[in-house]
């Protein structure tokens, strides 16, 4: 039996997992979190399926010796791939970011017009557009990969000419098709939300999937009674698998603060 003492294990292809440490944070303050990063291996938006389940399998099996209480992918590549394979394997309680941005696309929406975008890999999963259909089939899902935008985040360039230039030639086949609401289907893309709303003007809802999933970790830990106590203390510990000064450094334009005591795991977890 899970405690609610345990922390929850979060894990992410290396840095963008933060936005969804950060919604964490701010909806679940008294929880403790074990965040695995694999800096080594990243991107996984460019992998194949099969590298990203094989991946994703052993990030799983690092974050189990923390005795997490539950599991986060915080990663939509890896959501996309490899959640059936994850729940499959493993009985710890597994939350992908997929379906809770869904829904919230889902209750968001007027026209029943929604975009994602994502990196190559999540688009080609079209694990989107099943989960949106899988809740109400009459929606029209356009979809659009961004391949340009994770490391524009990664250097910083959030706004400015070059980022500007490269939504506008992404979004443009979203604009065309009329949507209403757009699901930023990866960690990096809630950065950018300014300049795509800038290009894609004010009538267009974002749905940041990261927001979603802290609720539905909410009502994960509430019906399995492992919900911390209000006022506990948490502990945040940090592990990446290559550059921990790196990434200590970018945590601060993703967490909004600096990820104390990075620690370097040797080789694959
Ligand atoms: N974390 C990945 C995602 O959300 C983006 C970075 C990568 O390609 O690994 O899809």
């Amino acid at each position: 039996m899970a405690s609610s003492r345990q922390p929850i294990g979060v894990f992410d292809s290396g840095i963008g997992g933060l936005t969804v440490v950060k919604a964490l944070i701010e909806d679940l303050p008294s929880e403790s979190i074990v965040y695995f990063g694999d800096t080594a291996r990243v991107p996984y938006g460019t992998k194949s399926k099969d590298t990203i389940v094989k991946f994703s399998l052993e990030n799983v099996e690092f974050l189990l010796r923390f005795g997490v209480k539950c599991i986060v992918i915080a990663c939509n590549t890896s959501s996309s791939w490899a959640l059936p394979t994850l729940r499959k394997y493993f009985k710890v309680p597994i939350v992908g970011v997929i379906r809770p941005g869904a829904q919230a696309a889902v209750r968001q929406t007027k026209t029943g017009r929604i975009g994602v975008i994502g990196t190559r890999a999540t688009i080609r999963s079209r694990a989107y557009e099943a989960a949106v259909h899988r809740i109400d089939p009459s929606m029209k899902v356009f979809s659009e990969s961004c391949p340009l935008f994770v490391p524009l985040v990664e250097e910083g360039w959030l706004n400015g000419s070059v980022c500007k230039a490269a939504a506008e030639r992404y979004l443009e086949p979203l604009k065309r098709q009329r949507i209403d609401t757009l699901i930023l289907g990866c960690t990096h893309y809630p950065l950018l939300a300014p300049t795509i709303l800038h290009v894609l003007g004010p009538r267009v809802a974002l749905v940041d999937s990261a927001r979603q999933t802290a609720l539905e970790v909410r009502g994960l830990l509430m019906g399995t009674d492992t919900l911390r106590e209000r006022n506990a203390r948490p502990s945040y510990r940090f592990f990446v698998t290559d550059e921990p000064e790196q990434f200590a450094g970018l945590s601060r334009r993703f967490l909004e603060r600096r990820a104390m005591a990075v620690e370097q795991v040797n080789g694959h977890p």
